[in-house]
């Protein structure tokens, strides 16, 4: 305690630090309120292990933040509640860096505020899908270049050299096990190079996207009304569609990312219709014809780089994701190959509710 008032002072706050709570509801970094006798505030340790660039990250993160304030302000709304807002340290940094070389970061807690820890309800996924909505559509002009602090995200074309290697080296000898599998993977490589071939030469734009689309990473009010999307270390330029597909790939999946049974297993189409509501009803007057037309395509590009990953991992040796048994990662495979198919077999009806959806809300 004595340790975290004396980082919480390092900070320009609106008062003299009193307190500090631990707040347990991340999963990356490490997150507690200060409270002064003004305003409360929240102190993050950065996770350094996946930040490796933290002084980037932060400074991606004010950009965004002032780029929303801004807009949040010309709207006649509240950029205080509205907007994240980043407290800089007395010397003007955007982090502190302790003696054991740890970094740590303080923002404005949001009060009065509501979170949702998983969206089950179509009324949450349209929720979810209007909150990530317009965090894209208020920076979708935002023009300062951010750092890319996570290099070869969601790009296949990376992940296919990495997958490349890694089968090559067979490090512990499970390849030969896993061929129907590796199968899964290698008959939709084209298909997935293909897309992202149009990221890549420009068909498909380049914008400010989340990277981490989580429900509770957006803060509500107390009617149940988005505030803001909060969470913005995962912010960088790609494509828009990374984010819709990473949501309706953990938003739509009617069973667990491990689940042992796959009947369990599906991709829900109220959900879908739900989040894509949402979504389209802050982003279809920005949004490119191709960004429409490959929206529902990105469930699937999204989901099958997850499969690939999942079983990159089980054939290297388990050296990424944390297992709870020897198997877990094939399990995890397998089920988000379960997923991937309901997808498929769905695809044209999902293309179906894009079209019909984005025609709702045309500018
Ligand atoms: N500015 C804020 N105001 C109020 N609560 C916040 C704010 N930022 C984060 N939180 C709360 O803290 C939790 C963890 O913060 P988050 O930045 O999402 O960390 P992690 O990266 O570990 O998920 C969030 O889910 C939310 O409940
Ligand atoms: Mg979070």
């Amino acid at each position: 305690m004595k340790e975290l008032l004396a980082i919480s002072s390092q900070f320009a706050l609106n008062g003299a630090p009193i307190e500090v709570k631990p707040l347990g509801e991340g999963f990356i970094n490490d997150t507690y309120i200060i409270s002064t006798n003004a305003d409360s505030y929240l102190l993050q340790r950065k996770n350094k292990n996946i930040f490796t660039n933290v002084p980037a990250m932060m400074d991606n993160i004010e950009a965004v933040c002032n780029h929303i304030k801004a807009k949040v302000a010309a709207r006649g709304g509240d950029p205080m509640r509205e907007a994240m807002t980043v407290i800089p340290t007395h010397d003007g940094k955007l982090y502190y860096q302790d003696e054991q070389g740890e970094f740590w970061a303080v923002c404005l807690y949001i009060k009065d505020n509501l979170t949702y820890q998983s969206a089950c309800t179509p009324e949450l996924a349209f929720q979810g899908g209007k909150g990530i909505g317009m965090f894209q559509a208020m920076v979708s002009d935002l023009k300062t270049p951010l750092t890319d602090i996570l290099p070869g995200f969601h790009n296949i074309r990376y992940r296919f050299q990495q997958w490349d290697a890694v089968l090559a080296k067979d490090p512990v000898g499970r390849k030969a096990s896993v061929a129907t599998e590796i199968a899964w993977v290698e008959s939709r490589r084209e298909e997935m190079l293909r897309f992202w071939s149009l990221v890549e030469d420009g068909t498909i734009p380049t914008r400010v996207t989340h990277n981490d689309t989580k429900i509770n990473n957006i803060l509500f009010d107390q009617n149940e009304e988005v505030l803001c999307v909060i969470d913005l270390d995962t912010v960088l330029n790609s494509t828009c569609l990374n984010d819709f597909g990473d949501a309706i790939r953990s938003y739509t999946n009617t069973g667990l990312e491990d689940d042992e049974n796959l009947d369990n297993v599906t991709m829900s189409m109220p959900i879908f219709e739900a989040y894509t509501r949402g979504y389209l009803s802050q982003t279809s007057c920005f949004l490119t014809h191709a960004e429409l037309e490959y929206l529902a395509f990105s469930a699937k590009y999204i989901t099958y780089e997850q499969v690939l990953r999942f079983l990159m991992d089980y054939i290297d040796g388990d050296n990424y994701y944390k297992v709870k048994h020897k198997e877990h990662n094939l399990q995890r495979t397998r089920a988000q190959y379960k997923l991937l198919s309901s997808i498929e077999e769905q695809f044209d009806e999902m293309r179906s509710v894009v079209e019909r959806v984005s025609k709702e809300y045309s500018c």
